[in-house]
């Protein structure tokens, strides 16, 4: 177990390429290998990569991604982490499946399969407040049981304004995907905001239709929508899902496989951040944003 204030936590995580590694078995056994193995991978035209920060909405725009592919406001059986191209045990999994797949990843954009960059295909990227994020991250990890004592601050301070924060730190994912989409000549990138589609669930879900080229009619996003909110998915991820898949991923011992459907709200940060976090919090967002243009939603 890790305790507080443990000055080696960042030693604890399998390191590569400057990111420190969620302990999935693929990435604990060759990192390098399932890096390299994503971004060479065979894609088709039809492919749809989700790739979104961790803790952005994954798996909520995931369910709605795979309903207005299928046409159809049907849950799927699997839950997203059967196309998760880090977990999955082998690349034979995604190359068996049938099109269009919607893939999604929380690798970087420069990580992201060389192939469907090239060629154009599409991008749904997800931006959450990182704040909200941070939070969400945090509660993941006190509920994996990995951490003994381990508060927000230590968090913040090691791990996601720290030198351990998992998959690299979101100001740098998210500069990274702002330089990619200023570059993107095909418009292969559809940028949600997570604040936008829980203000707005109807018209993001209406222009994602639009971005993936799919017919729909006022009917089906209506549905959509609905089987999507949060009580919802939260409902059938216990009762529908199946799980199993999402704990073989999970290589370290002793982790418990995390409540993804948490509170679903914009603004939580607020009961985690002392007015002293937040306005270091805020000094270091300024520094690291100061020449970006997104439009981060705190509310
Ligand atoms: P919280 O921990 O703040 O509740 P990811 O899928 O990328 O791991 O993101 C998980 C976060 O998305 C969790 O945030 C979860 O509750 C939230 N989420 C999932 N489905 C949602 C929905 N339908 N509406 C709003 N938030 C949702």
């Amino acid at each position: 177990m890790m305790e507080a204030g443990d000055r080696n936590i960042s030693q604890r995580f399998v390191v590569f390429d400057g990111m420190h590694l969620p302990p999935f078995v693929p990435l604990m056994k060759d990192a390098k290998k399932r890096f390299e193995e994503i971004r060479d991978m065979e894609c088709r035209k039809d492919d749809v990569i989700i790739a979104a920060y961790s803790k952005s909405g994954t798996h909520w725009i995931w369910e709605i991604v795979c309903m207005l592919l299928k046409g159809r406001a049907e849950y799927a059986k699997e839950t997203k982490e059967f196309l998760f191209l880090e977990a999955i045990p082998d690349m034979s999994v995604v190359h068996n499946l049938a099109s269009p797949r919607p893939l999604n990843t929380h690798f970087p954009y420069r990580w992201l399969p060389k192939q469907h960059v090239q060629n154009g295909g599409k991008i749904v990227h997800i931006i959450r407040n990182p704040k909200d994020v941070a939070v969400s991250l945090y509660h993941q990890l006190l509920q994996s049981g990995l951490f003994n004592d381990f508060n927000f601050k230590t968090f913040l301070d090691q791990m996601f304004l720290g030198p351990a924060c998992p998959f690299g730190t979101w100001f740098k994912y998210e500069r990274e995907f702002e330089e990619a989409e200023k570059n993107d000549k095909f418009g292969s990138i559809h940028t949600i905001h997570y604040e936008n589609m829980k203000k707005n669930p109807e018209e993001e879900t209406r222009k994602l239709a639009q971005f993936l080229e799919v017919n729909t009619t006022e009917e089906l996003i209506a549905e959509i929508v609905d089987k999507c909110s949060f009580d919802k998915l939260k409902q059938i991820d216990s009762s529908f899902k199946d799980q199993s898949h999402l704990k073989r991923v999970i290589g370290a011992e002793g982790i418990k496989v995390p409540d993804i459907y948490r509170k679903g709200k914009i603004g939580d940060w607020k009961n985690h951040f002392t007015v002293a976090l937040n306005e270091q919090f805020d000094d270091i967002f300024k520094e690291e944003m100061k020449d970006s243009s997104i439009q981060v939603q705190f509310e």
